[in-house]
């Protein structure tokens, strides 16, 4: 069935249907906190792009609006100008980081889905931060070899965001270790996976963590 775009927005204000990302336990707890602070700083630009991402149908992959503002607020207390992504998605973190770090900042971008990046762009090319952002659409690992291998990058990360296939993680952290600078920051999304790493072995999955689980491991 057809919604209207109220309804698709009120979606969006919702974060998600199946739950949300966060550890806090209380949905209502979770929704005031979107309501009363995150969505009212929320740039009108992030607000487009997370309206539209809420219609795709992989819309779960998504950063939430608080962890945006999370990782905006970060990147602005380090003074980050040389960042990495890994795992763009439609562009939610990558726009986030694009709005934090100044003019002249870079962001290298990875995503071996690029259809999805450019979904998102139209918004990014209007907020006037799509040139900090080099995007490679590929996986990320062998761009991280090459990087090493060349040399030139070593240390040379103010920020690095991890956001993609989390089976990889330690074959990033192994890499990025080189290539973020000493007093850098490196930023691993899901380390928690919903709080299910504490959870006993028996417990019952949650919808939102299978239809993660699927997306990000292909499980
Ligand atoms: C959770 S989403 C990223 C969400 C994004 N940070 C955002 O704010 O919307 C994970 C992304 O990782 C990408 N991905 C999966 N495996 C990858 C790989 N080997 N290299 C680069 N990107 C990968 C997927 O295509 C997907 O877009």
């Amino acid at each position: 069935m057809a919604t209207s775009g109220e309804e698709q927005q009120s979606q969006a204000g919702r974060h998600q249907e199946v739950g949300h990302k966060s550890l806090l336990q209380s949905d209502a707890l979770y929704q005031y906190i979107l309501e009363t602070s995150v969505y009212p700083r929320e740039p009108e630009c992030m607000k487009e792009l997370r309206e539209l991402t809420a219609k795709h149908p992989w819309n779960i992959m998504t950063t939430s609006a608080d962890e945006g503002q999370f990782l905006n607020m970060l990147l602005k207390l380090i003074n980050a100008k040389n960042t990495m992504e890994i795992g763009v998605y439609t562009g939610y973190s990558l726009l986030a980081t694009a709005l934090a770090i100044p003019e002249d900042g870079k962001i290298l971008a990875m995503d071996i889905n690029k259809e999805n990046y450019e979904l998102g762009l139209p918004v990014i090319q209007k907020a006037g931060v799509a040139h900090k952002i080099d995007f490679k659409e590929g996986p990320a690992l062998p761009v991280l070899d090459q990087m090493i291998e060349d040399g030139n990058h070593h240390g040379s990360f103010d920020f690095i965001f991890v956001d993609a296939d989390k089976d990889n993680y330690i074959n990033y952290h192994k890499r990025l270790i080189d290539l973020v600078k000493v007093g850098g920051l490196i930023g691993y999304d899901n380390t928690l996976w919903n709080g299910s790493v504490v959870a006993p072995p028996d417990a019952p999955n949650e919808e939102v963590c299978e239809v993660l689980q699927r997306l990000c491991f292909g499980a």
